[in-house]
């Protein structure tokens, strides 16, 4: 087995706490690896994991786990743990797994699950839609896709997103939320295979030749996972598209350096917006 048979890698770094007497990876810490790992696979695939489970109607159990030894890993070591779907039964879901120093290939694995009734954990038909969105993965294709439009055509997509995260999860008023500028901005929203809505993003504009982008929101489960910066581009994309020279935005200021990274610039002191420090940032395009 080769890096090359992988198209998912899971980074880690080896803790002490994970190596026994031996000065070696204690052998039951792999298949907690393999665990961690396929967790960020389903975020690999855009999937909020128990929400898209529930929609699905089961979940997935490990029916049987194999875990074959071919070197050691040792303390502070930099790991991938590589995974693969392989095989989609009936009711069952093959994953090839292998642990990576490097080139150097260390573990291996075959993880089975089955998609069950979480009442009474009985095998059910791994449903079709997981099954599209699965195979398109391992064939290397996109995982979400960004529609650009406006209130009447994405809010009822938007708003979840943008409850979900500023209401419920950061405190803000509800009638706080939905203001004037929705109905003229374009909005954006980011969607995965299943047609779910993870994240979202406006642009208004603030005057001629500047345009303003706010309301960014992505699902906490799938942050880190890029959509953030998918949803600011397409949003920076269209302001370019409509003749803008630069775009400004309140950041909350725990958003700072994601901005930064996508080359704003903070203007002025720090002010409160809803209860929550923001910064003006600008970028010119
Ligand atoms: C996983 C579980 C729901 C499966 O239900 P089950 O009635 O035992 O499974 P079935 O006999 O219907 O088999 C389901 C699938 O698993 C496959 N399977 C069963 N035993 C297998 C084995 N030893 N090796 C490989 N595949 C196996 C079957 O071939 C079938 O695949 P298919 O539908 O694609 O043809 C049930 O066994 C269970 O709840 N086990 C405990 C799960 C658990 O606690 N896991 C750890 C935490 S996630």
């Amino acid at each position: 087995m080769k890096r090359q048979d992988f198209r998912f890698f899971h980074p880690l770094r080896v803790r002490w706490v994970e190596v026994d007497m031996q000065k070696i990876v204690f052998n039951a810490h792999y298949l907690m690896y393999f665990d961690t790992a396929i967790s960020d696979y389903w975020r690999a695939l855009a999937l909020p994991y128990e929400e898209a489970m529930h929609s699905l109607g089961g979940d997935l159990y490990v029916k049987k786990a194999s875990v074959e030894y071919h070197g050691s890993a040792r303390f502070d070591d930099r790991l991938d743990v590589a995974l693969r779907c392989s095989r989609i039964g009936n009711s069952s879901i093959l994953f090839t797994g292998a642990i990576f120093r490097g080139d150097e290939l260390l573990v291996t694995a075959e993880l089975v699950y089955v998609f069950a009734d979480p009442a009474t954990q009985t095998s059910k038909p791994v449903p079709d839609s997981l099954r599209s969105i699965l195979t398109q993965f391992e064939d290397g294709q996109a995982m979400t896709q960004i529609k650009l439009g406006a209130w009447t055509e994405l809010g009822a997509d938007a708003a979840p997103v943008r409850v979900q995260v500023f209401v419920e999860e950061q405190g803000v008023p509800l009638d706080m939320e939905w203001d004037e500028f929705d109905t003229e901005a374009i909005h954006a929203v980011c969607f995965n295979g299943f047609g779910t809505a993870l994240a979202t993003g406006r642009l208004v504009m603030q005057a001629p030749g500047t345009g303003r982008i706010g309301r960014m929101a992505v699902k906490r489960v799938l942050r880190g996972s890029q959509l953030g910066r998918e949803v600011l581009h397409a949003l920076m994309e269209e302001a370019r598209r409509l003749g803008c020279g630069g775009v400004l935005l309140h950041a909350q200021l725990s958003a700072r350096d994601f901005y930064q990274r996508a080359g704003f610039a903070t203007r002025g002191e720090p002010f409160e917006e809803a209860g929550i420090p923001h910064i003006e940032m600008f970028k010119s395009l």
